[in-house]
Order: structure tokens, then C-alpha cells, then sequence
């Protein structure tokens, strides 16, 4: 009796505690979901896990790409106070991993069989070591243009097939007076339009040689040079205030028709449908031209911080079992942008841009042109990326020309490796 009461105080006294602070029962989670479409997704899966009567703290660090959420994570963990649960990416994953910071979600795995329907590529980031050390929420791909159909259906455009096309269809927006590109001046935006740009100039090998094996030739070849040069494209193509600009504000203006394209990820599609805006009838999605048939992916997964309480522990497995579940991969990947992060998720309640990126990644999966994502983690590790990141924002705002980019590319490269 004395027992039960002293343990009652406690669960009140820890009620009582700041609602910043987690609780027993909490979950802690660390993301950078924070744009309207984004937020609508988190909410799919706070529901989710509360309707399991697992409560949530949340740790938004607002920053596409999630750069600004790392550093935070770093200063949370040398404080001795990690969250329980973080969004990660690729590569960032596996240095936790290798750090032993990460919880083993093996019991879990096993009892809802992973191995059998997550893909071999989001395993790869998923398990160090032959354990399961995060779980993957969906697959997103990063060579992707946003389109607003009506300033095209205006100006006799159709979807361009080709690079050469795509340059023709933004020289007729600009000589309409509008704005042909819109695009948000951070770093971790230009390297999503060169992950797209790259594919298309080079083709899935070429993006695999200078990405994922940092091959010094294929980084400062003459296909590289182009690359930079249809970047310098671009760049003339963006409106004067781009400078500094949230990926989401970008959406909005192709949303509103303020500009014509956005070559962004698929969470632009969330901003899209946030906006109550419909595939094929507001807005077209199709691949960067010039890279059908190849997907440069990168995939949202929970890593869970090692904690001590058992409680605790069980609130990690039953979110991992929860974000894993076919019925919450369905619901919560229709209104992010992304797809099923398992293979077992039937396409019935997606979209047309949803149905034709389950078929893309299944397609280029088979065909050896699925590759990581540069921008997003998924090429090589942070120390790499950021030093990639540099030269390709730094030649975005003219500070070299495309033969110097090449160049200072690989000795970036090499720097960092
Ligand atoms: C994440 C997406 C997110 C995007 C913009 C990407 O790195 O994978 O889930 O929506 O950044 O914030």
C-alpha cells in the first residue's frame, strides 16, 4: 500500500514537472519537420503513437536538410541529456552507431520482421554491425521538379524531356515575365538541385564515381565542369531575392504562380497538398530532365538514444513497432511526399506523384540506378558533404567559374576525406 502511494506522489510529482521535459510514458523527439506539410505528417505519427497511449515531447529544430537538428543533437548529447528518439539521415546514422550511442532494436525487428520487407539500400543505413539500429519512416529522392500547370498550359509548355528542354521551358517563362525558378538560397539547396543536376548530366555511374567512391577523375572531369555549368543556368534563372530563402517559401511561390518550377525533394508534394493542391490538375511532378530512370534517394529513420529505464525502453520499441507498421507507412508517407520505406505497402491510397515515385524507386532499384542522395546524407558522410556543399553554394553565388568549381571540388574532397 505504502509502496503504491509513494509511487503515485512520484508519477504526480512527475507530472508536475516541465512540460519541456519528458516524462515516463514520453517519448523525446528531435526533428526538423517544422513546414506546414511537414507538420501535417508529424501529426500522423503523434496521433499514432498517442493512440498507443505513448506521449510525445517535442524537440523541432527547424533547417531543411537537418543540419541545424545535428548540432543540436551533438550539444544535447555532451550535456549527458540525448532525446529519446531523433530524426536521422544515412550516414549520420552510422556514426552514432559507431559511437555506441544508439539503442538495439534487434527484439523488435525480429518480432515484426524487418529483414524481410525493409530494402536492402534503407538497410544499409539502418543496421551497423548486423543490428538494427534505427527505423526507417519512408524514402524520399531529391531529382524531382515541382511545376505549376497553369503557368505552363499558358505558355504551351509541356513537360520537358530533356535538360536542353527544361532550358527552353524556363527561357519562355522569363520572356513571359515571370519568374522561371524558384529556389532558396541555403547550401543544402543547391546541393539537392546538383544531386538532380549531376544525375542528369552524368547518369547514375558517373553520380556513384564522384559521390559515393570520391573518385578524384570523375570529380574534376569535364562532365563535372558541365554539371556546374547547368548549375550557372539555374542561377540565372532564380529571381533577385533568393538569397537565404526557406525551401518552403520556395514551394509556395510555384504554388502560387509566382514561378514555374522548384527542383526540390518530394516533401515539396506535402507543401503542395497542404495547400490543398492536386497532382496533373495544380501542379506536375516529373524527374529533373535528363535523369528518368534514375532516383537519388535518402530516407527519414528514427535512430533511439541508449536510456536506461526500462520503461523508457519500451516507449523506443513500441514507437520503432509503431513507425514500422504497413497501415501508419501508408497514412503518414501519402501526406509527407514520400514513399513506403517497405516493400509490402500497397500504393492504393497515393497519389499519381506518390504511385509513379513507388514505381521509380521499385524500377531503378532493380536497375542498379537507385544512388544515395549527396545532399542528404546518403553519398558519404558529414565531414564529405559539407565540404561539397561549399563549392557547389560558393559557385552558385559566383565565386567560381564551372572549371574552377571542378577543381576546387577535388581538392575539397580530398580535404575532408
Ligand atoms: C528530410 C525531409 C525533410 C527535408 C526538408 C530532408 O533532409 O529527409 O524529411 O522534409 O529535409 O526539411
Amino acid at each position: 500500500m505504502r509502496a503504491h502511494l509513494t509511487k503515485k506522489i512520484a508519477a504526480a510529482a512527475m507530472l508536475l514537472a516541465s512540460t519541456s521535459v519528458a516524462h515516463a510514458g514520453d517519448v523525446e523527439v528531435l526533428h526538423w519537420w517544422t513546414s506546414g506539410g511537414e507538420a501535417a505528417a508529424l501529426n500522423v505519427l503523434k496521433q499514432d503513437l498517442q493512440g498507443q497511449g505513448i506521449g510525445w515531447t517535442d524537440m523541432p529544430v527547424a533547417g531543411g536538410g537537418g543540419e541545424a537538428a545535428m548540432t543540436t543533437l551533438r550539444a544535447r548529447v555532451t550535456a549527458g541529456d540525448p532525446p529519446t528518439a531523433v530524426q536521422m539521415l544515412g550516414f549520420d546514422i552510422l556514426d552514432w552507431a559507431e559511437q555506441g550511442a544508439l539503442a538495439n532494436l534487434n527484439d523488435v525487428a525480429a518480432k515484426e520482421g524487418w529483414d524481410a520487407v525493409v530494402p536492402a539500400a534503407l538497410q544499409g543505413f539502418a543496421k551497423s554491425g548486423g543490428n538494427w539500429i534505427s527505423a526507417p519512416v519512408n524514402v524520399h529522392s531529391t531529382n524531382w521538379v515541382w511545376a505549376n500547370k497553369s503557368i505552363l498550359d499558358s505558355l504551351g509548355i509541356s513537360e520537358p524531356k530533356s535538360w536542353e528542354e527544361f532550358e527552353a521551358a524556363m527561357a519562355k517563362v522569363k520572356a513571359a515575365g515571370k519568374t522561371p525558378l524558384a529556389h532558396g538560397g541555403q547550401a543544402w539547396q543547391e546541393a539537392t538541385m546538383f544531386d538532380g543536376v549531376v544525375l542528369s548530366t552524368g547518369g547514375a555511374d558517373f553520380y556513384k564515381k564522384a559521390f559515393v567512391e570520391l573518385d578524384s577523375a570523375a570529380l574534376g572531369s569535364a562532365t563535372m565542369v558541365k554539371a556546374f555549368e547547368r548549375m550557372a543556368t539555374l542561377r540565372a534563372n532564380v529571381d533577385e531575392n533568393f538569397s537565404g530563402r526557406d525551401w518552403n517559401l520556395a514551394s509556395a511561390m510555384v504554388i502560387n504562380g509566382d514561378a514555374a518550377f522548384q527542383i526540390m525533394g518530394d516533401w515539396a508534394k506535402g507543401e503542395f497538398l497542404n495547400a490543398g493542391k492536386e497532382p496533373n490538375k495544380d501542379f506536375l511532378c516529373f524527374r529533373v530532365p535528363g535523369s528518368a530512370g534514375t532516383v537519388s534517394f535518402n530516407s527519414d529513420q528514427f535512430a533511439m538514444f541508449g536510456v536506461k529505464d526500462a520503461g523508457a525502453m519500451a516507449d523506443q520499441g513500441a514507437m520503432a513497432a509503431a513507425i514500422m507498421s504497413p497501415s501508419f507507412q501508408s497514412a503518414f508517407n501519402v501526406v509527407k511526399g514520400s514513399v513506403p520505406a517497405r516493400t509490402d505497402v500497397p500504393n492504393d491510397a497515393f497519389d499519381a506523384c506518390g504511385k509513379k515515385g513507388m514505381a521509380e524507386l521499385a524500377a531503378a532499384s532493380d536497375s542498379g540506378t537507385l544512388v544515395g542522395s549527396m545532399a542528404h546524407g546518403h553519398a558519404n558522410r558529414a565531414a564529405v558533404k559539407n565540404a561539397i556543399y561549399d563549392v557547389v553554394t560558393a559557385h552558385f553565388n559566383g565565386e567560381y567559374d564551372a572549371k574552377t568549381a571542378a577543381e576546387e571540388l577535388v581538392s575539397a574532397v580530398e580535404g575532408a576525406m
